[in-house]
């Protein structure tokens, strides 16, 4: 199977990298002779007995796809990694474990009722680099307090996270597949006239998802809610006025992520939003086109506020001498106040964003793009979106209106797209040997 050898590949190639951070970290003071990986504990809220909804530790989720807690990986340099499986005996909750040979065959898994009885199986010498949230637990297997979540392995393996291999690409374009079909029903959704929680449920029964199911909450807003980055809610009420939706919306694939987003505009809308959707659709193919290796991925974002800056000149939103306008992107930043984009992977803004090379020197975003959350070389295998986005948001144009940047802008026109909210598009994108690929087109 495919799957299988792909599977064995990925597994392969992160043996390498965590052997290579154990020889090249470990110090005579310091010796790391193996790394435990815990998949972290279940929580509850304060004050009550409810459990808090659990994901697993990304590193964990890097070996084995299952999330649950109190699960374990013990990588030895030279060995078959363990993968201790915990299965309460339990009436309360089903604990079974979902085991497919294509994953389960890369381990030598050792089934444990309780945590603690991992004590029994570590190598004796306890240098362990103990990785996971819960070091009250590693303490109590008598692991060193000195190697827990090691600062230099853990930066070690974050920066590597950011190289995707073949089995991690594919299941980033299932992830994406299963997305794209959500969007069409979403899509018809709103055409149809449907409230924004009428939109919500398209996508999510697509692919027969909980909401837990989702890599982040849907963001999901129907004309001035487009407005808001990070719109939490959903309106019951009907579409039937609406105007434009804008959909963020992903999906998961043995624990991979999706991260879309798209804006549709009805028929009859305002002719400058339509042509302001159309640029900025044609803005996002063009930035993904311009990736390659060695590029820093902030020439991207600079290139995105160029792009946006001509659509808001072109469409007549801003007049005024274009390098003066374009003076630290101060007035595309009032359209466009976020990143150009991520890593992603199994996290939706993965790991390993802020690192100029993998001995944990920090790359962190420069200061006049501090919203930035990847400021690295593009390298071959980076999985990344390319999200850019104009928006009419009050709340960052009301305080230009008696500015002298705001001598600049068109008020009439912002004042009549201001119910229109806003607009992005967002795809993600994998640099290939070949260049890059659009996992989600
Ligand atoms: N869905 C959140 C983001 O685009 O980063
Ligand atoms: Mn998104
Ligand atoms: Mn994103």
């Amino acid at each position: 199977m495919e799957k299988a050898r792909r599977f064995a590949d990925h597994v392969r190639q992160i043996s390498q990298i965590y052997e290579k951070a154990l020889a090249t970290l470990s110090r005579e003071a310091q010796p790391m002779d193996a790394v435990l990986i815990h998949s972290g504990s279940e929580g509850v809220y304060f004050g009550d007995d409810r459990h808090i909804y659990f994901e697993a530790f990304g590193h964990f989720n890097h070996w084995v796809p299952v999330n649950r807690p109190d699960q374990m990986l013990l990588f030895q340099p030279g060995k078959k990694p363990t993968y201790f499986q915990v299965v309460p005996p339990d009436f309360w909750y089903d604990q079974t474990v979902a085991q497919e040979a294509w994953w389960a065959d890369q381990f030598d898994i050792i089934r444990l009722e309780k945590p603690e009885q991992v004590m029994d199986h570590l190598p004796a010498t306890r240098r362990i680099v103990f990785l996971g949230e819960n070091t009250g637990f590693a303490a109590d297997m008598g692991l060193p307090a000195y190697l827990h979540n090691e600062r230099n392995v853990l930066n070690y393996l974050d920066y590597y996270r950011g190289m995707k291999t073949e089995y991690e690409v594919e299941e980033l374009r299932e992830a994406n597949r299963m997305a794209v079909a959500g969007h069409e029903a979403a899509k018809q959704a709103f055409l149809n006239f449907g409230s924004e929680w009428d939109i919500h449920q398209a996508f999510l029964s697509t692919n027969q998802m909980l909401e837990t199911d989702s890599p982040y909450t849907n963001i999901i807003g129907l004309d001035e809610h487009a407005a808001i980055l990070h719109y939490q809610y959903k309106q019951r009420a009907k579409g039937d006025q609406s105007r434009v939706l804008l959909i963020d919306a992903g999906c998961v694939s043995n624990r991979y992520c999706s991260d879309i987003t798209r804006t549709y505009m009805r028929e009859g809308g305002h002719e400058v939003f339509a042509g302001l959707l159309q640029g900025v659709d044609a803005l996002e193919l063009k930035l993904a086109d311009m990736v390659e290796v060695g590029m820093p991925y902030r020439q991207l974002h600079e290139a995105a506020h160029d792009g946006i800056l001509d659509l808001l000149i072109s469409h007549e939103l801003v007049s005024g001498n274009r390098d003066e306008l374009a003076e630290n992107q101060r007035v595309s930043k009032l359209f466009f106040p976020h990143g150009i984009g991520h890593l992603i992977g199994l996290q939706v803004h993965d790991v390993g964003g802020f690192f100029k090379d993998d001995h944990g020197a920090l790359a962190p975003p420069p200061e006049e793009h501090r919203f930035l959350r990847l400021n690295r070389e593009m390298q071959t295998g980076m999985v990344f979106t390319i999200e850019p986005g104009l928006y009419f948001i009050p709340v960052l144009l009301d305080p230009e209106r008696n500015s002298a940047l705001g001598k600049n802008l068109n008020w009439q026109l912002i004042d009549a797209l201001i119910p229109y909210g806003g607009i992005r598009i967002e795809d993600n994108i994998w640099l290939s040997e070949n260049g890059p690929v659009n996992l989600t087109r």
